[in-house]
């Protein structure tokens, strides 16, 4: 298995171009579920993940052809049809990979009547159920059924009619999956305390170019009139805002200075608002967005939340700055209950770092050192990666396949704007 090796303190300086965000294209890609007619997704990184999910829908019947684009270019083109469903049942040995494979469960559902999805399990970051995701589609009027770790889900003859539902927590996957089954039912359907999230957003920009018609987009409150068919549609991905921050991250602790090329900062306002409180200079420029580091870290504390809140994504990353930072630091998170495995990786490295419950109490600035680490999921990897780079010495990344599942192109990136950086095989 490859591994990163990181040789720490080079100042990073120049132009990074940012992907299109996987969360989004993750929920973007099932909605060619609904229709008939080709789906054309513009910009997809090039994932793991996304070719996991992809590998998914040709499980139900769903071609998809790349068309142009050599391979050493960043982002493709993918146009999905889903001309006829064959299957709608999405088996545990795919969805066990990659948990948002749940995320079929609402379009299948909605396209078919029918569906039968495996159940994802937790993951290292959590339990993670998916009860939210079940209750809304039920209050469309969906029968739900839990057996040998399936869920199966179906609809009355005529289709579901559709049917408010108060999200007692905030879900991103529930949102979505909620969202992609309510544009087809018969009727109309509210959404309240839904997820504000700009991959949400996103979601409800595409399906409304597929013919949907969506009311509230980018508020708590969704109300969606179901429509009979809906049409195909060309998109582009959103830029992934998680992506840009963790490079301004990285940026930022080597002192740096770098262009997040194609980054739309409307989107990343509570990291950069926290980048700014920290004393990162951040500056909104026409094709993305500037990071200069050119004076002290201070301390900050932060506490993550639902959108517009600071994202749950960042918090690893934000860590790892604070951890060169005058002075003490208290990071809150509220959303997953187990998501500070990459603190003791960071003490490994020199970091001052204290944990209580879900506060973690960082005391800066201190020396960092390279070490041999591993992280356990793909943001916790990545707040690896940035220590490293501002770390003496060598520092070995192992567990490379979480990385992959979300930075596209990694070490390439970071080597453009002259990290000390590479990808070597495991001996
Ligand atoms: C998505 C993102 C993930 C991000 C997270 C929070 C994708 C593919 N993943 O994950 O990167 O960290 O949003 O911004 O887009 N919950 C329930 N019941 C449910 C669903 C969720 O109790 O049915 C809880 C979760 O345990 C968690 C909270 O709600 O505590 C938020 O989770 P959620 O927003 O659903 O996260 P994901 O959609 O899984």
């Amino acid at each position: 298995m490859d591994k990163l090796i990181v040789r720490g303190g080079n100042r990073l300086s120049g132009t990074i171009p940012i992907s299109g965000a996987k969360n989004a294209a993750l929920t973007l890609i099932p909605c060619a579920l609904l229709t008939e007619e080709a789906v054309t997704l513009r910009n997809l990184p090039r994932l793991a993940d996304i070719d996991g999910f992809q590998h998914l829908m040709t499980q139900f019947g769903v071609s998809h052809t790349i068309p142009g684009k050599r391979p050493e270019e960043f982002g493709r083109n993918v146009t999905l049809e889903a001309m006829r469903i064959t299957s709608s049942v999405a088996p545990y040995d795919l969805v066990r990979k990659m948990r948002a494979s749940i995320l079929v469960l609402g379009p299948l559902l909605a396209r078919t009547g029918e569906a039968t999805v495996s159940l994802p399990g937790g993951c290292a970051i959590g339990n993670r159920p998916i009860d939210l995701h079940l209750k809304a589609l039920e209050a469309f009027g969906a029968q739900i059924e839990l057996a040998q770790g399936y869920v199966k889900a179906s609809a009355p003859d005529s289709g579901l009619p559709g049917g408010d539902f108060d999200f007692p927590v905030v879900s991103v996957g529930a949102t979505e999956n909620a969202v992609m089954a309510a544009v087809l039912c018969n009727g109309t359907s509210v959404l309240r305390n839904a997820a504000r999230e700009p991959e949400i957003v996103d979601l409800c920009n595409l399906l409304t170019a597929m013919g949907a018609e969506i009311e509230g987009v980018g508020t708590s409150e969704l109300t969606i009139h179901g429509v009979k068919k809906l049409h195909g549609a060309t998109y582009r991905v959103m830029p992934d805002r998680i992506e840009a921050g963790s490079y301004a991250c990285a940026a930022a602790i080597t002192g740096g200075e770098v262009m997040l090329q194609g980054a739309d900062a409307g989107d990343m306002g509570s990291t950069l608002h926290a980048l700014r409180n920290i004393g990162v200079e951040v500056e909104t420029e026409k094709d993305g967005v500037k990071i200069a580091a050119n004076g002290p870290l201070k301390a900050h504390n932060l506490t993550t939340a639902p959108f517009p809140g600071l994202a749950t994504d960042m918090q690893a990353q934000l860590m790892s700055l604070l951890c060169k930072a005058e002075g003490t630091s208290i990071l809150k998170e509220t959303i997953f209950e187990n998501r500070f495995m990459h603190v003791p990786e960071l003490a490994r490295m020199g970091a001052d770092i204290e944990t209580e419950g879900r506060t973690a109490i960082v005391r800066g600035p201190c020396e960092l050192t390279g070490a041999e680490v591993m992280a356990t999921d793909l943001r916790a990897s990545m707040s690896l990666v940035i220590a490293g780079l501002a770390a003496q010495g060598e520092t070995t990344v192992r567990r490379l396949y979480h990385l992959d599942r979300g930075y596209e192109r990694l070490e390439e990136k970071l080597q453009l704007v002259g990290a000390d950086i590479e990808r070597v095989g495991d001996d």
